[in-house]
């Protein structure tokens, strides 16, 4: 293979670095020295604020103050807290957001909930592309509470909507190739179709603007350990329009959704408003730890984020084409709106190529069959990170490391 000149310096990618509003930002997490980290959507790096923000409830709030702190600390509040630190970087009111349940299990809550807001249509329309845990779990749903499920052509869901359609559920951002849906534009064909329109924003939040007020949007959902930084397994969150929160119906209807759960009455009776999506216990450590992660978005807007992201991945794109353009396809969209805030590259020898670099400090990932993945979380990933990475990239490539049989082995994670 031979490469050509990059299409800029270091010295330039370290100047955009140092104009840009998100300078500093970088400061405010724990990064490993040396590394690249080009995997923040799939796990965000930690926020220095956690660690200590976790002891003092370990500490205090659990081992002093005992069953008192879900009244002292507020445990009970703790999830529309952190909902409303939330809402802004999804364009909703702080009020309509709850965080609770992993992703899937709260899918299949709103899956079900929403096409209960259909009565006599049945099918529920998914692009094949979609992640595979939204197919399951709607799969799960259409077994249970028989419904139907419909593919759509990813470029064209709309033309799978009809009269029969309950809800669109579609992911904004892919997980493979970081192409980008049009919410607002599907939002409205499914509302001319009569549907729902269901958005998975998991790639989208706190890299990408989303607004769903503004989209007028039923439901979305979203995790909170790729860009949000929440920690592995952080719980994810639920957005339900207020026009559907006082029909919201959803299927695990736990004492923690009840309007009085400690009047220990024997029969379900749904708390106002969003809240209603909770079902058991919230898991108080982990929502801590996604509280004082939320810290780092402290002052900065999401147009900001939006452009700092755009500005990196526009970067790695143009080095990669420059050169290593004969060796990967980039099969990221490259028209800006398109784009979430990954870059993906198709190569034979994909896994390979990705444990090769992660060897060398830079760590993206593999999407199977044949996706190296590049995550670009713009409070802590600089210009300078990028230039590094591809430098490196092409080291990988001239060395033919991607070939070498100890990167062949496949973990459990990939
Ligand atoms: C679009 C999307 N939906 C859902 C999930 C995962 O769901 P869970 O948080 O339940 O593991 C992911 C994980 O990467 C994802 O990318």
């Amino acid at each position: 293979m031979s490469s050509t000149a990059p299409t800029v310096t270091r010295e330039q990618a370290v100047a955009l670095d140092a104009g840009s509003p998100l300078r500093g930002r970088r400061e405010l997490f724990e990064l490993p020295a040396g590394v690249v980290y080009l995997d923040g959507n799939s796990l965000g790096a930690l926020p220095r604020s956690v660690a200590p923000r976790l002891r003092e409830v370990v500490d205090r709030e659990w081992g002093a103050g005992l069953i008192s702190s879900w009244n002292t600390a507020d445990w009970v509040g703790l999830s529309r807290r952190v909902g409303a630190r939330i809402a802004p970087l999804v364009g909703a009111r702080d009020c309509d957001v709850h965080v609770g349940d992993s992703t899937s299990v709260t899918l299949f809550k709103t899956f079900v909930a929403a096409a209960r807001l259909r009565p006599g249509r049945r099918v529920i329309v998914l692009e094949p592309t979609t992640f595979p845990t939204d197919a399951y779990v709607a799969a799960g749903v259409s077994r249970a509470f028989d419904l139907e499920l419909r593919w759509c052509d990813p470029a064209d869901p709309a033309a799978s909507l009809g009269d029969d359609v309950a809800v669109l559920a579609l992911t904004h951002v892919d997980f493979r190739s970081g192409a980008m849906f049009d919410l607002p534009g599907l939002t409205r064909a499914a509302h001319d179709a009569g549907a729902l329109a269901h958005w998975d924003l998991c790639h989208s939040t706190g890299a990408v603007p989303v607004e769903l007020m503004a989209a007028d949007a039923d439901v979305a959902v979203g995790c909170t350990y790729k860009y949000l930084n929440g920690g592995p397994g952080s719980p994810a969150f639920a957005w339900v329009h207020p026009r559907h929160q006082p029909g919201w119906d959803q299927p695990v209807t736990g004492w923690f959704g009840h309007a009085d759960p400690f009047g220990m009455a024997p029969t379900y009776a749904p708390v106002d408003g969003v809240a209603r999506m909770a079902s058991g216990t919230p898991p108080v450590l982990a929502l801590s730890a996604l509280d004082a992660a939320l810290d780092v978005f402290d002052g900065v807007g999401i147009d900001v984020l939006r452009e700092a992201s755009l500005s990196l991945t526009d970067l790695f794109i143009d080095l990669v084409d420059a050169r290593l353009g004969s060796v990967f396809e980039v099969i990221t969209p490259r028209a800006r709106s398109l784009r979430g805030s990954q870059v993906s590259l198709r190569h034979g020898s994909a896994y390979g190529v990705v444990q090769a670099l992660v060897a060398r400090g830079v760590v993206g990932d593999f999407r199977t069959p044949d996706v190296a993945r590049f995550g670009f979380a713009p409070l802590y990933v600089t210009h300078a990170d990028v230039y590094d990475a591809v430098e490196q990239l092409v080291a990988v490539v001239e060395g033919e490391e991607h070939l070498r049989a100890a990167y062949a082995v496949r973990h459990a994670v990939t």
